[in-house]
């Protein structure tokens, strides 16, 4: 199945097999599909948000990044939770996903321990890294924002970022001025990323 309209810059496209793991059937269109996404991940987050021992040594875990990933799109794709197994436009070689993604975890886990960085900049950093290796065939941006913000919410116990203060998800200035300090991260810069998601 395809859907009609456009994707927004800087998102992947699916693959015609990961649209084939849509479970609801009823769904035609991306504006349908964002919906339904929505609710699910809104599901996920009440459920992170309640979950017990949401601390860095939980959530900083492979085990925990595909778990909060199940939550959030868990009624949307059958893959939910489990990392791609297909190359994509962004993104690192899809055989090296669960080993990156252990060695991130691990590197935020001395930052926390060691105090590297403060927490603002730890999980704008995290957030990056993830992204950067984008582990699922659809979801990275928005599960590895909630990721970052469960830890600061839960582990540290400071507000959420502001992640430029509007919604993301959409075409516009908010999505272009995020994608471009994603691209100076790329380059080493995290400034930008840092000030753009706690402005
Ligand atoms: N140059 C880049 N460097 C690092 N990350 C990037 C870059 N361009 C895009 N991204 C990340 O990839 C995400 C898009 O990937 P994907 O479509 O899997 O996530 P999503 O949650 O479905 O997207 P959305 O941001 O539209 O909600 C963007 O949200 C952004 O976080
Ligand atoms: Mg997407």
């Amino acid at each position: 199945m395809a859907l009609g309209d456009a994707h927004a810059p800087g998102a992947t496209p699916l693959d015609p097999d990961e649209l084939e793991g849509l479970i609801p059937p009823h769904i035609t269109t991306q504006g349908e599909l964002n919906e339904w996404e929505q609710s699910n991940i809104i599901k996920g987050q009440d459920w992170a948000l309640r979950s017990r021992n949401a601390n860095a040594n939980r959530v900083l875990t492979d085990r925990f990044v595909r778990l909060l990933h199940k939550r959030m799109f868990d009624d949307t794709w059958r893959w939910a939770g489990e990392y791609r197994t297909s190359g994509k436009n962004i993104g690192i070689e899809w055989i090296h996903i669960p080993e990156q993604v252990k060695v991130a975890c691990e590197n935020a886990q001395h930052w926390v321990e060691n105090q590297v960085f403060e927490p603002s900049e730890l999980c704008v950093r995290l957030h990056h890294r993830l992204v950067v290796i984008h582990p699922f065939p659809n979801g990275n941006g928005r599960h590895a924002r909630l990721l970052a913000d469960l830890l600061l919410m839960r582990h540290f116990r400071v507000k959420r970022l502001s992640w430029g203060g509007q919604d993301l998800t959409r075409p516009g200035d908010n999505r272009e001025r995020y994608l471009s300090a994603l691209r100076e991260a790329d380059q080493g810069a995290f400034s930008p990323l840092l000030e753009f998601a706690t402005q």
